[in-house]
């Protein structure tokens, strides 16, 4: 059972390069336990044949307001009354205008018209398309009518050029369909969060750092996100790809994410420290490479301010959360920094189970005590947590 399972999604496809994307999207979504109906422009089946998506979703693929097949001959009206969730991927700048005026010169047009279920759309197009005040007055309109607009992404394009308007990747739509209909657990919560390890340089090429991958942070950032929260990640270096509707900040030592996390902090509710920080850098760092001279090499270190500590320490905190990893005693050490850093909450992981891979084992302790979450993939677990923390706001 998935956010998606018994869920009728028609999926509108016009006339855009992008279009072969939706294949994919397609092809997620039945995974995912959708059903998937597919309306296509005209110009649409110029880029990919009907009978892709009818092979993906295993129905049958509309393309004619006049088409016959439906038994009242209503597949204008029909589709979209039937549905819970329509959505237009890639939506060109010509079918952005026909929404914002309520056009329905075509099958598609005339579905988006007739529909009573909610709309979500991820446009795709030119750069200069996108960035023209027509396009962004009918991206204005869009959102003014209550209707979700998913990216644009920001990149190369299939005509050469560098910039804003591709489609987001099939992966990134299907994950905001499923947050659509997911409970929006945080909503109106604005969420500040740290992620990855830091980097603290002993010389031009050289530093101390730790093996955190950035995985449990950033599965945190996206289940906030698709809770409703608005997230802002500052995260240390890692090589993973911002989750949609997030704003990253980069940073690469524990003194710069501090600095961040102070300058963003006012204008949060959450506090969440996921990052794994180092606790100590070098007393100086080299301004040239240091050099091999003798057989050892003594650095010597100072203690790096607590980030999380300050943030629950700061007069109207927000609410704290912290994690602990831990190579052993996990319950002690866990509940030791609830106290000690006067958290809200503390998630507990032992580093051999959580570090760098793919999913995590973890037990949240809070005021009221224990709670095991099962060992599961690092956004499921994120979503428990998420789940959990939920019930102790006010
Ligand atoms: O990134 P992954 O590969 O997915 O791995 C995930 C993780 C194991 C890094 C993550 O689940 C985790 O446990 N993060 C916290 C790691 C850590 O540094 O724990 P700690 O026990 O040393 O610190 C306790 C808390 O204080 C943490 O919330 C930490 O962000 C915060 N802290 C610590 C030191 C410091 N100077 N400033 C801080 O804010």
């Amino acid at each position: 059972m998935t956010a998606l399972t018994g869920k009728t999604i028609v999926l509108g496809v016009t006339g855009g390069i992008a279009a072969y994307k939706a294949a994919e999207l397609v092809r997620l979504l039945v995974k995912a336990d959708a059903k998937v109906h597919v309306a296509m422009t005209e110009s649409a089946t110029r880029f990919v044949g009907p009978l892709t998506f009818q092979a993906l979703s295993g129905n049958t693929v509309w393309t004619d307001p006049w088409d016959t097949r439906m038994s009242n001959g209503m597949a204008h009206i029909n589709l979209t009354r039937q549905a819970d969730l329509a959505v237009i991927a890639p939506a060109t700048a010509n079918f952005m205008a026909k929404l914002a005026h309520g056009a329905a010169d075509d099958l598609l047009s005339t579905l988006c018209l007739a529909r009573d279920c909610p709309l979500l759309v991820a446009p795709a197009m030119n750069r200069q398309m996108w960035s023209n005040p027509a396009t962004q007055r009918n991206v204005a309109q869009l959102r003014a009518d209550d209707i979700g607009i998913l990216g644009p992404d920001s990149g190369d394009q299939a005509c050469g050029e560098t910039g804003d308007g591709r489609m987001l990747e099939a992966e990134d739509i299907c994950a905001a369909i499923i947050a659509h209909f997911r409970p929006k657990l945080l909503a109106g919560r604005r969420v500040l969060m740290t992620a990855g390890p830091t980097f603290e340089a002993l010389d031009p090429v050289r530093g101390l750092t730790n093996l955190s991958s950035g995985k449990m942070g950033f599965a945190l950032a996206r289940a906030c996100a698709q809770a409703g929260a608005a997230v802002t990640l500052i995260s240390g270096p890692v090589s993973l790809p911002t989750p949609s509707g997030i704003a990253r900040i980069d940073v690469r030592s524990a003194l710069q994410m501090r600095e961040a996390v102070l300058r963003e902090v006012g204008r949060s509710d959450i506090f969440i420290g996921v990052a794994a920080v180092a606790d100590y850098r070098p007393v100086a760092t080299a301004t040239d490479k240091i050099k091999k001279t003798g057989e050892t090499l003594t650095v010597e270190f100072v203690r790096n301010p607590d980030i999380l500590a300050e943030v629950a320490a700061l007069p109207s905190p927000p609410f704290c959360v912290g994690f602990a990893a831990e190579s052993r005693d996990l319950d002690t050490y866990a509940n030791g920094k609830l106290i000690a850093k006067k958290l809200q909450l503390v998630v507990g992981n032992l580093v051999q189970d959580g570090m760098g891979g793919d999913t995590n084992t973890v037990v949240l302790f809070d005021a009221a005590g224990r709670h095991a979450l099962p060992s599961e993939s690092k956004d499921d677990v994120a979503r428990g947590i998420v789940a959990h923390l939920s019930t102790l706001l006010v």
